[in-house]
């Protein structure tokens, strides 16, 4: 890092640049993610997307292609199978010689969003948790340890609002909406093994930190939006590309002396 105490000798906007950096993004066909990986794009990344088979990251990927004109990949995988994160990683490195960078934006949740908790079965929290947790460990477990190895690298993972507050419940109210507990019980760990991975990588020159998004719009039911907005100070709800450029900052040199953050975007809902 330059040793100095003179801004004019500082290049601020290239503090952003994204160029030559390579990103892998899990859950990259996701609401969230779809916005990540285009946002790194426009900032000049080579984004990796991997996503399941269904979602088809390899299609995703030649979308991004197309625009930017340069390489990407596509990559689809689940985040539970270490062999599919080891493949991944093996590809990458074949295809691009390097990876600086790593966000977890994958996610499980939906086939609970309706189940009270009185009725979850052990099936159902063993697979958020799966998902959610042993996917993240696993990504930061391959990928990370490779850009600790390098000595470089920022990984970002995502946490929820409600693993920082406890879901209102009064947000559901005439809605046939909720959050289930083993989603915010995962995404609580997510933020705890991202401050460890923080502190034990730091010497590595590996930065961890989190965004934590909220309310994302995805043609919510209009009683929920109308909740939601009562109960926000910005009175509305997000949009997938509102968080994007939390990642950019993340992901780029701008944020060099950050790390164990969990940069919120989440319009001041945990404010009052
Ligand atoms: N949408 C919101 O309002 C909101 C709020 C807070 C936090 N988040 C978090 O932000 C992230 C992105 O959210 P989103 O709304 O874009 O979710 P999304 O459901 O639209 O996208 C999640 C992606 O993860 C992929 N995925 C699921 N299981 C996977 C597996 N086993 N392996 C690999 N990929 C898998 C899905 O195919 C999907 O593309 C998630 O971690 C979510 O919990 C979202």
């Amino acid at each position: 890092m330059k040793r100095t105490t003179d801004p004019f000798e500082i290049d601020f906007r290239q503090k952003f640049e994204l160029r030559d950096k390579v990103i892998v993004i899990t859950g990259g066909c996701g609401l969230i993610g779809r916005a990540f990986c285009e946002a790194l794009a426009q900032f000049g990344a080579t984004v990796v997307v991997a996503d399941i088979e269904v979602a088809q990251p390899e299609e995703f990927a030649r979308l991004l292609e197309k625009k930017h004109q340069r390489p990407m990949l596509g990559f689809a995988l689940d985040v539970i199978k270490k062999t599919n994160i080891i493949e991944l990683k093996e590809s990458i490195l074949k295809k691009f010689g390097r990876i600086d960078g790593l966000v977890n934006g994958h996610q499980n949740k939906t086939h609970l969003k309706f189940e009270p908790f009185e009725q979850v079965s052990e099936e159902n929290w063993d697979t958020v948790v799966e998902v959610n947790l042993k996917g993240t460990f696993l990504m930061c477990q391959i990928i990370g340890s490779f850009m600790a190895e390098q000595g470089h690298g920022s990984i970002v993972n995502i946490p929820s609002t409600y693993s920082v507050v406890a879901p209102n419940q009064n947000l559901y109210k005439g809605t046939s909406l909720g959050c289930p507990a083993a989603y915010s019980s995962s995404k609580g760990a997510i933020d705890s093994l991202s401050r460890y991975l923080a502190s034990y990588w730091g010497a590595k020159g590996v930065r961890v930190n989190m965004i934590t998004p909220h309310g994302v719009w995805n043609h919510h039911e209009e009683q929920f939006e109308k909740n939601f907005s009562n109960f926000s100070p910005l009175q509305r709800q997000s949009y997938n590309h509102e968080v994007a450029g939390a990642l950019v900052y993340l992901m780029s040199d701008a944020s060099s002396y950050v790390t164990g953050d969990n940069l919120l975007v989440e319009g001041g809902w945990t404010v009052w």
